[in-house]
């Protein structure tokens, strides 16, 4: 939901930013702007409806000089996207500028006083409310900005991430945060502040993420200092980030979507290096060894995760309770917060975010620790607030997943709740040895099985010709399949914009059976294991009523073949693996649809990767 970039350092500023806007376009796409501070300390904005690159047409015939900056790619909570709306915003003496990634709750109460006191309001936007109040509590008190922004955002309830640069003070940018993402970039005499790294990897690797309610104040030629909104001076870590440049680019692929799903054998093969040892029959992930007894002892796991993450929970439900024989409950985190949950100090709690930022997701993560429940977070983004809130936890390891649409990260959580399971089944002696070993055989084996599918990527291609029309998809699985046709229906909503729905192959007798007539696509997961036959029957129920039927089978099928009108052929695997791979031909689907009907794949209208607010 929104990205956010500030620059001070010796360069020109504005390439900078626009640069990293266009990595933090993931964030949000719906408007963007920029405010540049020259050298003798005048400050121009510039703003724009659309892309990063409509903003950067408006730029052409500016004056857009300057070595000090920030800029903004909004994804719109308050106010539709326009331009008056995109942000920076100005104070009312237009002596400040301000950028928000997150939600001021009490804007509307903020807004009502500053009326009274007579300033006036541009934009629908809570953002604006937070830069007069800033100008209001400097003017009324007589205090530098530092102190004012430390009052104002005393008074705000909410989530902000913000940066703030002043007129006629060219050298000194402020930043800071609360339930939203900071990451402050060192560079050589140059300093960055960002949503997220990935804008500030090609200047410097050295960043501190900053923690909630901390302020940075950013001057040029000085090291940046960090107070509390309280005014208590912290020291943080500098940390050295191994992301590289090469994985922030398409690489040769129309998307970034189609990369990551291209990416995954190897993705894959990185989350298990150092984990999966099938010459000494070991699964290590060190976060669960270190805390054994407290999953050995857990009487319930409780997952929280949403979007595709819940989807990859779901799977996990099934992982833990075969292996483990752990009671395991997953949940919505939207739901899990605000619903007075029981949870007990000797639950072990789960919680799966590609982003590690979910608003959500950090705010039942929160509830779960008041109760004593150990939390876990399996996670994708290095640094990010999940991992650092939680008591322990296994990072994904996939490199940073730009497509909006999840792919590489769904596989990599599926892989890290499969080895958990494993580590877990070996510690509590709930799977036989033989079995143990044969599990992590197969599991060894994903990647090269996921090779093997993805050379159908032209079959799926031609496929995806004949559905580019439909309205509406239907997707079924049971057993471990379940969760996969959620997910597959979820990724051909979210990038093509046809509506679909996942159920449970048996619940379609239940009602959603009155949908099928020669019009409806049903995409049916029908692979050789435990539910082979009964995902059978049910398909018989769809062809008996003129369904479409696109089976996914295993390479071996020789029945559904008979009976569905389209096949996909998946390799072979043990039932509980069978995700990694049923997954695969439905991402690819979903792609090549979204494509036929000119969807924006990478950034689908309405949606930003990272949701950072509830
Ligand atoms: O970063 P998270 O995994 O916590 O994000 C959760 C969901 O917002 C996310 O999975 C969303 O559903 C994706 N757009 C799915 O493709």
């Amino acid at each position: 939901m929104c990205g956010i970039i500030g620059y001070v350092g010796g360069r020109e500023a504005y390439p900078i930013l626009v640069k990293g806007l266009h990595r933090l376009e993931y964030r949000g796409y719906d408007s963007a702007g920029v405010a540049l501070c020259n050298s003798i300390g005048e400050l121009n904005i510039y703003k724009a409806k659309g892309r990063v690159s409509d903003l950067e047409d408006f730029c052409k015939s500016k004056d857009t000089v300057g070595t000090m900056g920030i800029a903004h790619t909004r994804w719109a909570t308050h106010g539709e996207p326009s331009n008056v709306n995109a942000h920076p915003h100005y104070s009312e003496s237009e002596n400040l500028a301000l950028i928000h990634n997150g939600i001021i709750e009490n804007y509307a109460v903020l807004k009502e006083q500053l009326l009274q006191k007579g300033y006036h309001f541009q934009s629908s936007t809570d953002t604006e409310v937070l830069v007069q109040l800033i100008e209001y509590v400097k003017e009324l008190n007589h205090v530098d900005l530092c102190t004012a922004i430390q009052l104002a955002l005393g008074q705000v309830v909410g989530a902000y991430a913000i940066a703030v640069i002043e007129k006629g003070n060219p050298d000194m940018m402020i930043a800071a945060r609360k339930s939203s993402p900071l990451v402050l970039g060192i560079g050589r005499d140059e300093f960055f502040i960002a949503s997220d790294a990935s804008p500030i990897i090609e200047y410097t690797n050295r960043v501190i993420f900053l923690e909630d309610e901390e302020i940075a104040i950013v001057r040029r030629h000085e090291q940046p200092k960090i107070v509390t909104i309280g005014n208590v001076e912290k020291t943080r870590e500098i940390i050295q980030l191994e992301m590289s440049l090469g994985q922030l680019e398409k690489g040769g692929y129309p998307h970034f979507m189609l990369k990551e799903i291209f990416e995954q054998p190897r993705t894959l093969r990185d989350c298990m290096r150092g984990r999966v040892n099938v010459e000494c029959n070991n699964v290590v992930l060190s976060g669960i060894i270190d805390n054994k007894e407290r999953f050995v002892n857990a009487k319930r796991i409780i997952i929280l995760a949403c979007g595709t993450s819940w989807h990859a929970g779901l799977i996990g439900e099934y992982l833990f309770e075969e292996f483990c024989r752990i009671p395991v409950e997953v949940e919505y985190s939207s739901e899990f917060r605000y619903r007075n949950p029981l949870i007990y100090p000797d639950d072990v709690v789960i919680a799966v975010s590609q982003s590690g930022e979910t608003a959500d997701t950090l705010a039942a993560i929160e509830l779960a620790k008041e109760s004593g429940a150990f939390v876990y977070g399996i996670c994708n983004v290095v640094g990010a607030s999940i991992p650092r809130n939680t008591h322990s936890g296994s990072y994904t390891h996939v490199g940073p997943e730009i497509g909006v649409a999840s792919t590489k990260a769904f596989t990599a959580q599926l892989l890290v709740l499969s080895m958990m399971a494993l580590c877990i089944a070996r510690e509590k002696k709930t799977l036989d040895e033989k079995r143990f070993l044969k599990l992590l055989i197969e599991l060894d084996a994903i990647p090269a099985k996921i090779e093997s599918i993805l050379g159908n990527n032209d079959l799926i291609q031609n496929l995806s010709n004949t559905f580019t029309y439909a309205h509406n998809f239907i997707y079924l699985g049971r057993g471990y399949n379940y969760p996969v046709a959620l997910e597959g229906a979820l990724k051909l909503k979210e990038i093509s914009y046809i509506h679909a729905e996942g159920y449970p192959a048996a619940e379609m007798k239940h009602g959603p059976i009155a949908l099928i007539d020669s019009e409806m696509p049903v995409v049916a997961i029908a692979t050789d294991n435990g539910m082979y036959e009964k995902v059978i029957s049910n398909i018989q129920e769809i062809k008996a009523r003129n369904g479409r039927v696109i089976a996914v089978v295993s390479e071996n099928d020789t029945v559904v073949k008979g009976i569905a009108d389209y096949v996909i052929e998946v390799p072979v695997t043990e039932d509980c693996f069978d995700p990694l791979l049923t997954t695969i031909p439905l991402q690819l689907l979903s792609y090549h649809i979204a494509v036929n009907k000119r969807r924006d794949v990478d950034m689908p209208r309405n949606l930003a990767k990272s949701v950072t607010v509830e």
